[in-house]
């Protein structure tokens, strides 16, 4: 079977680290690998609105950021479609239909969803389009006929209930849909990048993150003021690996090459873990590297995003061809999904002509 990938993020903001840990930097491999007959990469503004609903104008100005943070890290319009979820209006009538094959039990058991309704408080009085989003979610998915959604491990269970969606579409009506496996980054250190203050996810309100788009002046000082280890008061003193950030991004960013060029002293992660652990070594020293490894990952992704905010008309309308392109995908999915239905009365010349047999035998 052909692989097909899609993915996508909600345009509240520029994308971070966190990002690119958790899903971006193996989106580009993908596109890369050339195992993939097609990539779509969605920016998801219509589900960004169902948790913004004040805000319409920051979801607009976010489209241009994280389509250049994409764009910066690799990902490319020759190789990847890249488009907004809102032009593809067939992306809501999937939505509508999906609407049948999912009871309001199952979708309050969705635990991200469970959870995001705490976040903002929405107990009380949940938006129908927020509380439904993973139906739309199971809709941007199959219209492409995915069936690899790279992502972070927050949105299993959207792929999950995509999955259940599917089975259930293709037992009902007909084998139309295609089942999406997600694909998840490679270590647990990347699926989940903690804040800089240590706090378990990176959040624009928390002030915790370090964007692709930082200059080396801000990623040095965010690094430099990182959370380690409470405990690790004296240089002499043993030190903590568990929640401490600063090797968290280690596990997440370092490579064996790294120690040669920055820190030759160790041969790799697990000396300078060891050495830490033993005592004897400064949270300052490890800063310093984490600091040489960011720089030399997000060197490159910023100097291109310079390249390209050069030319902002062409970004949309690298966007504009790839809502095109993706909106032909998902019509022939649409049209499809409406066939096994049984809704396509117009284009069923045999519905028409049983229809008029029909009538014509009990006229008789
Ligand atoms: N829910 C995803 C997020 O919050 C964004 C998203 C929307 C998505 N539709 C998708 C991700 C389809 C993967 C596939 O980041």
């Amino acid at each position: 079977m052909e692989k097909i990938i899609l993915t996508g993020d909600r345009p509240t903001g520029r994308l971070h680290v966190g990002h690119y840990a958790g899903s971006l930097r193996r989106r580009v491999e993908l596109q890369d690998s050339g195992e993939y007959s097609r990539t779509f990469i969605m920016i998801a503004d219509a589900q960004a609105l169902t948790d913004n609903i004040e805000e319409p104008e920051k979801v607009r100005q976010n489209i241009i950021e994280v389509a250049l943070d994409y764009m910066s890290c690799g990902l490319d319009p020759a190789r990847s479609t890249m488009f907004i979820q809102s032009q593809i209006s067939e992306l809501c009538e999937l939505t509508f239909y999906y609407m049948d094959l999912v009871t309001v039990a199952r979708l309050q058991r969705n635990p991200t969803v469970k959870n995001e309704i705490q976040m903002r408080n929405f107990e009380a009085s949940i938006p129908v389009g927020f509380f439904t989003y993973p139906i739309s979610q199971a809709a941007d998915i199959t219209a492409f006929k995915a069936t690899t959604v790279p992502v972070g491990d927050d949105q299993l269970p959207m792929i999950e209930q995509t999955r259940e969606i599917v089975h259930k579409f293709n037992t009902v009506y007909a084998p139309v849909l295609v089942e999406p496996s997600a694909l998840l980054a490679a270590n647990e250190a990347s699926k989940r990048l903690p804040g800089t203050d240590g706090k378990a996810k990176m959040s624009k309100s928390l002030g915790n993150c370090i964007y692709l788009a930082d200059s080396a002046d801000e990623v040095r000082a965010k690094v430099m003021s990182m959370f380690t280890d409470p405990q690790h008061l004296l240089v002499s003193d043993p030190g903590h690996l568990e929640g401490n950030t600063v090797f968290t991004y280690l596990d997440a960013f370092c490579k064996p090459e790294h120690f040669g060029r920055y820190l030759p002293d160790y041969g790799d992660l697990d000396e300078l873990k060891a050495h830490y652990q033993r005592g004897g070594l400064g949270d300052m020293k490890v800063k310093k590297f984490l600091n040489n490894v960011m720089q030399e990952l997000l060197e490159p992704i910023r100097t291109r995003r310079k390249e390209l905010e050069k030319d902002i008309p062409a970004i949309y309308e690298i966007l504009k061809k790839g809502s095109e392109e993706a909106r032909e995908v998902a019509a022939e999915t649409l049209s499809q999904v409406k066939s096994a239905m049984r809704i396509n009365y117009f284009e069923d010349a045999d519905l028409i002509r049983s229809q008029s047999e029909r009538f014509g035998r009990n006229a008789q």
